[in-house]
């Protein structure tokens, strides 16, 4: 090919090149703060499923904190803890918080508790279960998750805060005990959480990174729920 040939195609390559990389930029440009106003409005959405919106008056994404717990909030990532309030006052909160132990590992989960320690309600927002066996944990393929609601650390007895088969109030799946058994240990644990860090929760201010709680060693019932004191 003769020179000029080649040094033709060569610019040709790098003009589209740019041109190229500039639509992309453009596109990010204009499409990045829609995705936030998406993103925000999804969780408004979920937060306004277990948290009515009639119940507060303060923006519940807005007044958001981050805590970290690895042995009640089932990460070592940093979870968010969404505050609602009328007049100021705390109404409820709902925070992030991780099951390790599902089937196939993580299973995130938000947890909404009424400001008396009641549980609002309880949604699993991400997961990688076996479907037909332990995705029933979703809301939109069974009512299951759907029996947490109005429970409280004291509703059923700390024995009982098991799946059935365990000796607990909570259904397991036919074929499938181990996602179920994971869910109710760590909506358990965030109750535990929520128990012992309640009035600082709201106290934080909004946006605050809440100092790191170390992991707690309580024997007997307040016992965070581990794979290991959970079966049988
Ligand atoms: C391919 C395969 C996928 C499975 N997926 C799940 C699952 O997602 N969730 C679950 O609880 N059990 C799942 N199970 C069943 C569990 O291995 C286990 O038998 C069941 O949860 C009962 O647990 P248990 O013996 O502790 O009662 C799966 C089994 C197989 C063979």
């Amino acid at each position: 090919m003769p020179l000029k040939k080649m040094l033709l195609s060569a610019a040709l390559l790098g003009l589209f090149a740019v041109l190229g990389t500039a639509l992309v930029a453009f596109t990010y440009e204009n499409t990045r703060e829609r995705i936030a106003q998406n993103e925000r409005d999804n969780l408004l959405q979920s937060l306004h499923a277990l948290i009515p919106p009639e119940l507060h008056d303060n923006d519940p994404v807005a007044d958001r904190i981050e805590v970290s717990d690895s042995a009640l909030l089932g990460s070592r990532m940093p979870q968010q803890v969404y505050r609602a309030r009328k007049d100021g006052t705390p109404v409820a909160l709902a925070l992030t918080a991780v099951a390790p132990d599902g089937y196939s590992g993580d299973i995130n989960l938000l947890i909404a508790i009424n400001h008396d320690g009641t549980l609002a309600g309880v949604r699993v927002t991400g997961h990688h279960e076996t479907p037909g066996l332990g995705d029933r944990i979703e809301v939109a393929r069974t009512d299951w998750v759907l029996g947490f609601s109005g429970r409280s650390l004291a509703n059923p007895a700390p024995e009982k805060w098991k799946v059935k088969k365990d000796g607990g109030v909570f259904d397991q799946f036919t074929g499938a005990t181990v996602t179920p058994r994971a869910v109710v240990g760590a909506v358990r644990n965030a109750l535990l959480y929520y128990q012992e860090h309640q009035e600082q929760l709201f106290g934080y201010a909004p946006d605050a990174a809440a100092p790191a709680v170390p992991a707690p060693e309580q024997p007997g019932e307040g016992k965070p729920m581990t794979p290991e004191n959970t079966h049988g």
